[in-house]
């Protein structure tokens, strides 16, 4: 591919986490801890993340809602991880029910039933600020030689080998260019998981590089409504039949949504009734269809900015 604009995924730009004192939301962080520096978080259990003891070390900048940076101790290990709780969530016209942090436990609960491990272990339970979800942080790669490429600008008509198209943008000035993704498989994944979980906000910053080349999935508040809302750049595979791997995981998952499974009991915690039955339509749709959807409107509906 001739000379790609590349889109920053993540934090390829970031590195450090941007974190800034947790301040200004209500009560107390604990500055005597603050000193406590955290072990990288590799794997955690989600019963690491739900029983440990919770500390907040700072505030992440430029978050739509209020999102902390905080360690996890548990048995004499410390992690890091991500709280957000409910007390900082800015309210969502389309989303009157439930909360950001239930659905982004929900999120996590379909894809760990998927067996695709693409959200980090995320749970519900009490912090410093009240109820909200903490999930385990995602260190980027030592070395960008080891961050996946997954989003390009190209100036082509056609993607190249390896590359999916998604559309054109206008860049401004006249200037237009294809917008393509990673013919990736970890990815193909992740467009068939926010195919179920109804994603509404499948942006590139929302792809956290880890180590070992993989990526993990972050941020799915806007996911799971009743109503059609799937936005992402993930767009490439629209129509195509899905891999004979997905089909199988979603006909698993279709038996583990059934009434009183322990997928579907955990998720009625989590989620309305009527979000569990639209979950359910989409998982029986993609099998009956055997395709990756395709998006409603002439262009398709993508988040933009798409970082
Ligand atoms: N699990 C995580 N690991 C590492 N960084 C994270 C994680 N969750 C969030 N972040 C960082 O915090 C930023 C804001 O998080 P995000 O989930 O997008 O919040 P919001 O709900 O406000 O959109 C992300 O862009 C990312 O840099
Ligand atoms: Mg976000």
């Amino acid at each position: 591919m001739p000379a790609p604009e590349r889109i920053p995924t993540g934090r390829l730009s970031g590195g450090e986490p941007a974190a800034e004192p947790a301040a200004s939301l209500p009560g107390p962080a604990d500055p005597a801890r603050a000193a406590a520096v955290p072990e990288p978080a590799a794997g955690l259990s989600a019963a690491f993340l739900a029983e440990g003891e919770l500390t907040v070390r700072g505030r992440i900048r430029e978050a739509s809602n209020a999102v902390l940076y905080c360690t996890v101790e548990h048995d004499g290990r410390s992690a890091a991880c991500v709280y957000k709780p409910v007390a900082g969530e800015r309210p969502l016209w389309d989303f009157p029910d439930g909360t950001l942090a239930q659905r982004e436990v929900a999120a996590y609960e379909v894809s760990r039933a998927c067996g695709w491990d693409l959200i980090p272990p995320t749970v519900l339970r009490e912090g410093p600020y009240g109820t909200g979800m903490v999930q385990e942080w995602i260190d980027p790669p030592e070395s960008s030689d080891e961050v996946p490429e997954l989003l390009a600008l190209v100036e082509d008509e056609e993607p190249g080998p390896g590359w999916k198209a998604v559309g054109f943008a206008e860049l401004g000035e006249g200037r237009t260019a294809l917008l393509v993704h990673a013919d990736h498989p970890r990815l193909r994944q992740l467009a068939v998981l926010d195919a179920v979980i109804n994603n509404g906000d499948r942006k590139g910053g929302h792809l956290l590089p880890g180590v070992d080349g993989r990526f993990f999935a972050i941020d799915h508040g806007v996911t799971f409504n009743a109503e059609d809302k799937l936005r992402t750049l993930l767009w490439g595979w629209a129509g195509e039949p899905l891999p004979a791997e997905a089909v199988e995981v979603l006909s698993g998952l279709r038996k583990a949504l059934a009434d009183a499974a322990p997928l579907a009991a955990r998720l009625a915690e989590l989620l309305t009734d009527a979000e569990i039955e639209a979950l359910r339509t989409r998982v029986a749709e993609l099998l009956r269809s055997g395709r990756h959807p395709e998006p409603s409107g002439e262009w398709p509906a993508i988040p933009w900015p798409p970082v």
